[in-house]
C-alpha cells in the first residue's frame, strides 16, 4: 500500500488504555550548540569547503536543489502541531517532545521513508519482522516512531485479527489505512503510560538519533509486553565499510558516520546504537529473554555479483538519494556549521560514490528481539 500525504488533520495526543494523555507539556528544547573547529577536527570530519573545493564529474543531480528551495507547506494552517521549524527548506517537527529532530518531516523525505520501507523488507527476505510470532497469539501490537506507518499498516493487513497502534511525534501518517490500524501522536521519551502487560508485540525500527535513552525505552517496553510477549529493534550502522578497501579513508562514504555519531552526540540521541550494542543491553537491563541477535550485510550500490544482493544494494542506493540532503540537511548546517552549497557538494560525492561499481561499500544492518518471561 502506498502512504504518504502531507499532515492535514491533527490527531490529538495519545490517550493509552484509558490513563491519562502521555506527551506533557513540551519543555523548551536545549539550545543546540554547534560543534568547535576542534571537536570536528577530533572527529576526523572534514571541513565543508573540503567538499565544494574537489572537483566533480558528471553528478546525478536531480534533487539536490530541494535544500532552500522548498517553502514551507504550512503557513496557513492553525494548529500549532504544524508549527514545523524550518532549516534551510527542509521542515521538522515542532510540537511534540523534543524540537530538535534532525529528521525533516516534508512530503521529500516522507517519500524516502516509503522507499526505505520497502528496502528493509527486501533486506529482510520480505519479512516485516524476524521475531517468532504465534500468528494466533497476536492481538495488540505497538510501532513507536512508526513514520509513514507503512510498517503498522502492512503489518495489519497481516494480522487482521490484530489492533496495530503506531506512534510517532510527526503527524505524516496517511488516513486511509485499514480498520484494525490507528496512529497516535506520542513521544517515545517520556514514560510510557500504555497499560502494563498489554501488547504482544512492540516494534521499534530505526530509532538512531531518536532514543534519548535506550535503557529506559525497553524498560517502557518491558512493563507494557505482556508475558510471552516480544519486542523487536531493527537498526543500522552508519559506518560504511568495504572488504577490499575501495571505501577510502577521506572519502564522502568513509566520512558519513563521523557526521552521524557527532551529530547525536550533540543531540542528546545516539545514532551509535549498533556500535554501542545498546539494543541488547538494553533488553537484557530490562528483563527480556531468548534475546536473538541478527547482523546483516548491506551493500549499498549495486554492485555485488549475487543478484538478489545487487537488488537489496540497488534499493538502498535509491532510498539513500531520494533524500540524502534531507538526512544531512540539519546535522551538517546546524552541527557541524556547513553553509547549504557544502552539503550539497558532500552529497553529490557521496551520490558519485554510490554509483561507481569499483566501490564495494557496505553497513551493517542488526535485529534484536526478545521475548518478555
Ligand atoms: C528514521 S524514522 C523511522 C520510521 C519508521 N520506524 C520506519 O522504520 O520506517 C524515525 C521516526 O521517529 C520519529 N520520532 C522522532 N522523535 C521521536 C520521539 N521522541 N518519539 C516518537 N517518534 C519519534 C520521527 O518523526 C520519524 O518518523
Amino acid at each position: 500500500m502506498s502512504s504518504s500525504q502531507s499532515p492535514k488533520s491533527p490527531k490529538g495526543p495519545a490517550s493509552h488504555g484509558g490513563k491519562a494523555a502521555s506527551p506533557e507539556p513540551n519543555p523548551a528544547p536545549p539550545a543546540i550548540v554547534a560543534l568547535s573547529a576542534e571537536e570536528i577536527r577530533e572527529a576526523g570530519i572534514l571541513p565543508g569547503a573540503h567538499w565544494t573545493e574537489q572537483p566533480i564529474e558528471q553528478v546525478d543531480d536531480d534533487g539536490a536543489s530541494t535544500i532552500g528551495s522548498i517553502a514551507s507547506t504550512t503557513a496557513s494552517l492553525t494548529s500549532s502541531i504544524f508549527e514545523y521549524r524550518t532549516v534551510h527548506g527542509r521542515t521538522y517537527h515542532g510540537e511534540i517532545g523534543n524540537a530538535e529532530s534532525w529528521e525533516p518531516n516534508d512530503q521529500r523525505h516522507v517519500d524516502s521513508m516509503d522507499i526505505l520501507h520497502h528496502t528493509f523488507m527486501l533486506s529482510l527476505g520480505d519479512k516485516l519482522f524476524l521475531s517468532p510470532l504465534e500468528k494466533n497469539n497476536i492481538h495488540k501490537v505497538l510501532d513507536v516512531g512508526t513514520g509513514t506507518g507503512l510498517w503498522a499498516i502492512d503489518f495489519a493487513d497481516d494480522f487482521p485479527n490484530a489492533e496495530v497502534i503506531g506512534t510517532d511525534v510527526s503527524p505524516i501518517q496517511p488516513s486511509w489505512v485499514p480498520p484494525n490500524v490507528k496512529f497516535e501522536l506520542d513521544d517515545c521519551n517520556h514514560e510510557w503510560t500504555w497499560n502494563e502487560d498489554s501488547f504482544d508485540f512492540i516494534h521499534l525500527r530505526l530509532l538512531n538519533g531518536v532514543v534519548s535513552d535506550w535503557f529506559s525505552l525497553f524498560r517502557n517496553a518491558f512493563r507494557c509486553a505482556r508475558p510471552g510477549g516480544y519486542v523487536e529493534s531493527l537498526t543500522t550502522s552508519a559506518y560504511v565499510r568495504s572488504d577490499d578497501g575501495s571505501v577510502k579513508k577521506g572519502s564522502a562514504l568513509e566520512q558519513w558516520h563521523g557526521i552521524f555519531w557527532e551529530g547525536g552526540k550533540k543531540l542528546g540521541r545516539t545514532f551509535k546504537v549498533l556500535e554501542d550494542d545498546l539494543q541488547k543491553m538494553a533488553m537484557e537491563e530490562a528483563g527480556f529473554v531468548d534475546i536473538t541477535v541478527k547482523d546483516l550485510k548491506i551493500p549499498l550500490g549495486a554492485w555485488p555479483e549475487d543478484k538478489k544482493l545487487a537488488e537489496i544494494g540497488l534499493w538502498w542506493k535509491m532510498a539513500v538519494e531520494s533524500d540524502i540532503e534531507g538526512y544531512l540537511n540539519y546535522l551538517c548546517n546546524a552541527l557541524l556549521g556547513w553553509t547549504s552549497e557544502e552539503t550539497l557538494a558532500y552529497c553529490a560525492h557521496f551520490k558519485k560514490e554510490l554509483a561507481d561499481p569499483n566501490i564495494h561499500g557496505y553497513f551493517v544492518m542488526r535485529v534484536v528481539y526478545g521475548r518478555k518471561p
